[in-house]
């Protein structure tokens, strides 16, 4: 079935945040190791940052590294870094004349110089772009983004910029790394882990979740407007009633 076609042109979420979960066991299953999935994982990214282009999603969010995986092996964590470098050093022209603009949330200071001299020349490089911002969630996990959402708030406070009495939902989204964004209506996770792992925990109160037991090395354009299709099969109610949602 093509379900770009049973997609509703007119429904299609701003922006779309993605878990791409399953690498190390797509290697396994062809008897490679682990490096080999995240290298093909990199066709599926391509793949799907071409996706929104396409259907006009205008931000995507990709869960490329959390904070908790600088717990696996060094050779793991190292091969990684390494393919951050080479993957964003290749594909920025092709994302740029694409017009793509790329993002970054998470804690970018813990990332080799290397990756983060590659990622700002890149981001420099496509600033001015607005089909799709594509944002990479680095070293990122939420608690850690609220945590320091929570003392920049503090430190305001102690020195007197800020009252207590203003201190409300906004103020907290201002002070996040994705105060720019809108939040996810959809999140899509691969590999069948029905967990959020640290992921933007706060930025998606409300959306919608989507689960597949594809692995992310062959999660493609088909499996992506499938999610997108599925998503629009979706009431959302936002603590209203299903009859005030219908009659609006
Ligand atoms: C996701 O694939 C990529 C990263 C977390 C960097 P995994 O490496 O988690 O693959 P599995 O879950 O072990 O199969
Ligand atoms: C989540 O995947 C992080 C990324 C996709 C970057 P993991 O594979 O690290 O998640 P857990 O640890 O199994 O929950
Ligand atoms: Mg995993």
């Amino acid at each position: 079935m093509d379900y770009e076609t049973s997609i509703n042109k007119n429904n299609i979420p701003q922006h779309v945040a993605i878990i791409m979960d399953g690498n190390g066991r797509w290697a396994k299953k062809q008897g490679e190791d682990r490096i080999f999935g995240h290298h093909e994982g990199v066709n599926s990214v391509r793949e799907i940052v071409e996706a929104c282009g396409e259907i006009g999603v205008k931000y995507l969010t990709l869960y490329a590294f959390s904070t908790e995986n600088w717990d696996r092996p060094k050779e793991e964590v190292d091969a990684l870094m390494e393919l951050l470098v080479s993957t964003i050093s290749m594909e920025a022209q092709n994302l740029h004349k694409k017009g793509v603009k790329l993002e970054v949330i998470g804690d970018v200071l813990s990332l080799p110089l290397s990756c983060q001299k590659e990622l700002q020349q890149s981001m420099d490089l496509t600033a001015a772009n607005t089909r799709v911002t594509l944002i990479l969630a680095l070293s990122y996990s939420s608690q850690w983004e609220i945590t320091e959402a929570v003392k920049k708030i503090a430190a305001q406070v102690q020195s007197g910029h800020l009252a207590i009495k203003d201190i409300n939902p906004r103020l907290i989204e201002q002070n996040l790394n994705t105060k720019h964004f809108p939040d996810p209506e959809l999140m899509i996770r691969t590999s069948g882990e029905h967990r959020i792992s640290n992921f933007l925990l706060w930025q998606l109160a409300y959306a919608e979740f989507y689960f597949t037991d594809v692995l992310w090395p062959d999660f493609r354009k088909q499996e992506f407007f499938k999610a997108i299709a599925d998503y629009q099969q979706r009431e959302r109610r936002f603590g209203k009633t299903g009859e005030q949602i219908q009659n609006n």
